[in-house]
């Protein structure tokens, strides 16, 4: 592990896991644990206790709340915490990182591509989420109740929980190189 420069060295706001990261990388990392019990239990009450209406207000919830997060955590990342800089002393980042360092190193080391993996599922699958919500909508009855549309919801159903499953644990990956390492 390297030693991590004072924390007043970084832009931004600390976080509170005692890491490189800001206040929102930490925020985010715990959520993700968060939302992935919650769908669990969601899909759990769906199959095995047929709560049709439990799962659609839990499901739009966790909608709302990614929708929320994603949003200020874009602002934090591209206004306010320069995540690079928190990233440096990590053995897997681009050692010398300036504002200047080409792309192809920076995206290149470890780190990068870590974060190249982590977004290749999270920008998929927030997509799917949009979809899954507002076909699931359009389809169901109200109350929700199973229907023709039950078996292309079950499928792209898995597909949104599996993305979501798989951008929570490349997430956490990209956090442990960058932030912790
Ligand atoms: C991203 C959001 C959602 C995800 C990831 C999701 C996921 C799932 C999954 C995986 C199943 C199948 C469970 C099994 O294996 O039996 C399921 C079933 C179901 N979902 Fe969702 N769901 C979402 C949103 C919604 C919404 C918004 C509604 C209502 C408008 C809804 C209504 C239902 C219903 C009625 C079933 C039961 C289908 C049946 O057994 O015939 N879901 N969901």
């Amino acid at each position: 592990m390297n030693t991590a420069p004072p924390p007043a060295s970084f832009p931004g706001i600390d976080g509170f896991l005692g890491t490189r990261a800001s206040i929102m990388l930490d925020v985010v990392f715990v959520a993700m644990f968060v939302v992935l019990a919650v769908m669990a239990w969601s899909i759990y009450l769906v199959r095995y206790r047929q709560e049709y209406l439990l799962h659609k207000r839990i499901q739009l919830i966790l909608g709302t709340v990614l929708l929320i997060t994603v949003a200020a955590f874009e602002v934090d990342m591209q206004w306010l915490t320069e995540w690079e800089l928190r990233a440096v002393a990590s053995p897997y980042f681009v050692q010398d990182y300036s504002s200047a360092t080409p792309a192809a190193a920076k995206w290149g080391c470890t780190v990068g591509r870590s974060l190249l993996l982590h977004l290749s599922f999270a920008v998929p699958t927030f997509a799917l989420w949009v979809f899954v919500i507002v076909q699931a909508l359009r389809h169901f009855p109200r109350p929700p109740q199973p229907a023709p549309y039950s078996r292309r919801h079950k499928l792209w159903g898995r597909l949104a929980a599996f993305g979501m499953t798989m951008t929570s644990l490349t997430g956490w990956v990209f956090y442990y190189l960058a932030f912790v390492a």
